[in-house]
């Protein structure tokens, strides 16, 4: 992506006279704005370095750093000695979240009908050892219950009920046939392939509930019709407990307080994992380029506090941003100007640099970012819409945002496949360049643009969930 014929004409422009070499070449007016830019990137350029980055990522990615976990706690400690070793007095900011455990082991048997059942655990169900009649009960929306139980009042009372995909949220379902008295629930997919549904958070009503594929569910649901027939379903292992995870700090004060201008840039990763992956570029990479860009800026003279941060429980529901953002005051909230977001900025085998933004729209993150690879690079970086990660929270509260990450991503996303060895220093460099450039023009003395303006967004669901739910 880099062009590496317009870094040696940089590097000759700047050992060269700083102001004449290029005058010759080009208009007037071209030369007065183009020439600062270069030499205050190169500010950055030139302290960037791709093997500290490529070390901590291997260093970070031995094993998968799942938020909650002892991995997670080595993880932390890890980022906060670097920082430490920058010279920063690094923050933890501890938070709890309901961890979840899913079942070890599921079963089902209905009585007379042998065979195996392609049983599929919702996130969030509780376990439990339950017996009854299955019953149908349509697609499991509160009129439907209302109609059944006008007929009988304890239609579903001690019963499982067998239940169709559609209409509502999955979680709803449960919850009505709970509250209708069902002591468990299937749920059966309306379209071909494997039901792999959560019921989105954890919930003390619900009882053990569990998926099958659209053939069985029919299969079942005509073989109870007009027929009295008891089932008994397991669900083992499924724990919800309270847990903690942490997001580390380190702020860089502005150089000289009488010009704070008290505008803050947060940057940020996340440093948790999912399970059965070590999370190299997913997110080892985002969270050594935040160090990375903690060093290289340490020492450089500014008029704006940057904040760097690396978020726990990110895989989980952008939990330690969304914490972050909820702990801070009107007032600290009104002073970020921007949020620059790095979630896997290193992969091999990813497209091109892109950002994206919630709501698609270009902000001062995109603005900046755009610039300096203009600059650095001869092409500024496209943006496009995206959620899914850390900027979401920010940019909810009104913050402009966005993320930073190869597109289309690597095939090993979120796999045990995501290790040291597809991570390319060549993107690490020219990301961390573009972003690092982007920033120190911002935050560096005498650049202070005009204020951006605040919109607060409604909350959307839409951006945080994978998995579905309905
Ligand atoms: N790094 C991903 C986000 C991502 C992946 C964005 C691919 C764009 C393309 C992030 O860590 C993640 O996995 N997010 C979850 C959602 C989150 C709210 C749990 C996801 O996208 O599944
Ligand atoms: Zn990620």
């Amino acid at each position: 992506m880099k062009k590496p014929v317009l870094k040696v004409a940089l590097a000759a422009s700047l050992t060269f006279s700083l102001f004449h070499a290029e005058a010759a070449l080009a208009k007037p007016s071209e030369v007065v704005q183009a020439q600062p830019y270069k030499v205050f990137d190169q500010r950055i350029v030139n302290k960037v370095n791709a093997d500290n980055m490529y070390n901590h990522i291997e260093h970070l990615s031995q094993v998968p750093r799942i938020a909650g976990t002892e991995a997670e706690k080595q993880a932390v400690e890890f980022i906060k000695s670097e920082l430490e070793s920058y010279g920063y007095k690094p923050e933890v900011q501890p938070f709890t979240f309901l961890g979840y455990t899913p079942p070890s082991a599921m079963e089902l048997s209905v009585s007379e009908l042998g065979g195996e059942w392609e049983l599929q655990p919702f996130t969030y169900t509780v376990s439990g050892d339950v017996s009854g009649e299955l019953v149908s009960a349509g697609l499991g929306t509160k009129e439907e219950l209302a109609d059944i139980e006008a007929k009988d009042k304890n239609a579903l009372e001690g019963k499982i009920a067998l239940i169709k995909r559609g209409e509502i949220a999955f979680s709803e379902k449960v919850l009505n046939a709970a509250h209708a008295g069902a002591v468990g629930v299937i749920i059966y997919n309306n379209e071909e392939g494997a039901l792999n549904g959560t019921l989105g958070e954890a919930n003390d009503s619900y009882v053990p509930a569990v998926a099958l594929t659209k053939a069985e569910g029919e299969k079942l649901a005509a073989y109870i019709d007009n027929k009295q027939v008891t089932a008994r379903l397991k669900v083992e292992g499924a724990v919800t407990e309270e847990k903690t995870s942490y997001n580390v700090s380190a702020v860089k004060e502005p150089t000289n307080r009488k010009k704070d201008t008290g505008d803050v840039i947060v940057v940020g990763a996340h440093h948790d994992s999912v399970e059965g992956a070590p999370g190299a570029n997913d997110d080892a990479s985002g969270t050594a380029m935040t160090l990375e860009l903690a060093r290289v800026l340490k020492n450089v003279p500014t008029d704006t506090k940057i904040r760097f941060i690396t978020f726990g429980a990110e895989e989980l529901g952008l939990v330690g941003s969304t914490h972050y953002v909820n702990n801070l005051s009107e007032e600290e909230i009104n002073r970020i100007i921007a949020n620059f977001n790095l979630d896997m900025v290193g992969s091999r085998d990813a497209g091109d640099l892109v950002m994206m933004t919630v709501d698609g729209e270009p902000n001062l993150v995109t603005e900046l970012a755009q610039a300096s690879s203009e600059r650095l690079n001869g092409a500024p970086l496209p943006y496009e819409q995206g959620g899914r990660s850390d900027h979401v929270p920010f940019a909810e509260a009104g913050i402009p945002a966005a993320l930073f990450i190869h597109s289309p991503t690597e095939e090993w996303y979120h796999t045990p496949e995501d290790t040291i060895d597809k991570i390319s220093k060549e993107k690490l460099q020219d990301t961390a360049e573009i972003v690092g450039a982007a920033i120190y023009e911002r935050a560096r003395f005498d650049n202070m643009g005009p204020k951006p303006k605040k919109i607060k967004k409604e909350k959307n669901q839409a951006f945080y969930h994978n998995k579905e739910i309905r």
